[in-house]
């Protein structure tokens, strides 16, 4: 496709996105949002369990798989959108590992945004008001564990990220593995249980730009893990190699599976959402299950991460579940 293609294809998104902001028209994820006010509270009561069963409460971090929510913020019908339910929804559901892009907010350099790629084509808000709303459902469920997994496209400094947690109240939330601040070897992390009895509920990673002597907390994302590849259009799902970082050892890494498919249309890749239900069923061909385990036979442990798009299709608690031995 041509750039003048591409870029006729972006401006039909941005105008169907701001057709939509001015129409106010209510997403399935803010509808599903006010339904849920109601019973969100319930959930958190339940002692003794770890991100909700016992059993999780003596696993080390490294060693459970969480299915975990790809641009969770970007919550809509447009084609660029990769959610049908906001983030709170989503951590109702059982999400607990959730993906999101930051860029530079165009109308003010300091403050970071979630955008998609541009801010001109997807803007979901200000990291601050995600984090916050973060915070928000951290507060009301007290035995639960998030990980939080942003990139950093526009190589904002890690100073205005430890700023943006700080502000938004969560940053006293996050661990920081202070007896190993660098990278903590993949055998020496906590249990869910260690986590959420000291308080640091949240685990945060950042792709590129971190540095733990300025933001303790904010860890390294390649130190941790490597990824198979993203933007796959092939439904079948059968790769599981190494995509990131180039010519990484799996050996010592946690590992994030991108089990989220895209469809080609002249050239740009979006979110295939006909067939969510398909991708995200537990088991049969190209589905959470059928890769987890081609990934599995390959490293010998199941995947620490499974990201997908539109996490309220298919079954991706069941799949967790079983992931996990269960
Ligand atoms: C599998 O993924 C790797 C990493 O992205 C890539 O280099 C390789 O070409 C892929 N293989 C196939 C058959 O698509
Ligand atoms: C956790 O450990 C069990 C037992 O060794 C293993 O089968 C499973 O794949 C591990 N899961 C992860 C995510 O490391």
């Amino acid at each position: 496709m041509s750039s003048i293609q591409e870029r006729m294809m972006r401006v039909l998104l941005g105008a169907l996105l701001l057709f939509q902001t001015v129409l106010g028209v209510p997403s399935k994820g803010q509808i599903a949002a006010r339904e849920l006010t109601s019973s969100a509270t319930t959930a958190a009561v339940t002692a003794a369990t770890c991100n909700g069963r016992t059993e999780y409460c003596d696993r080390s971090y490294s060693n459970v798989t969480f299915i975990g929510s790809h641009d969770s913020a970007f919550v809509g019908k447009l084609p660029q959108q990769n959610q049908n339910i906001d983030i709170k929804a989503q951590l109702d559901m059982g999400v607990r590992f959730l993906q999101a892009q930051t860029h530079h907010s165009l109308l003010d350099d300091s403050v970071l945004e979630l955008c998609h790629t541009s801010c001109v084509l997807e803007d979901a808000g200000t990291l601050e008001s995600f984090l916050g709303t973060i915070k928000d459902w951290l507060d009301a469920n007290t035995n639960e564990v998030v990980t939080l997994l942003l990139t950093n496209g526009d190589s904002v400094d890690i100073t205005d990220f430890g700023d943006t947690f700080s502000n938004s109240g969560i940053a006293d939330y996050a661990f920081a593995p202070l007896s190993s601040p660098d990278t903590l070897p993949i055998d020496e992390w906590p249990t869910i249980g260690e986590l959420i009895s000291s308080g640091k509920r949240l685990v945060v990673f950042l792709d590129y730009g971190t540095d733990t002597t300025k933001v303790d907390y904010i860890l390294n994302e390649f130190n941790y893990y490597f990824e198979t590849a993203y933007d796959v259009t092939d439904s079948s799902f059968s790769n599981c190699s190494i995509d990131r970082p180039f010519g990484a050892s799996a050996s010592g890494r946690m590992y994030i599976v991108n089990h989220f498919l895209d469809v080609d249309i002249f050239g740009v890749k979006i979110p295939d959402r006909q067939h969510a239900a398909r991708t995200n069923a537990a088991t049969g061909d190209g589905s959470i299950g059928g890769q987890a385990s081609l990934c599995e036979d390959m490293y010998d442990r199941a995947p620490n991460a499974i990201l997908l798009d539109f996490v309220d299709e298919g079954d991706a608690i069941n799949a967790q579940n079983s992931l996990n031995g269960f």
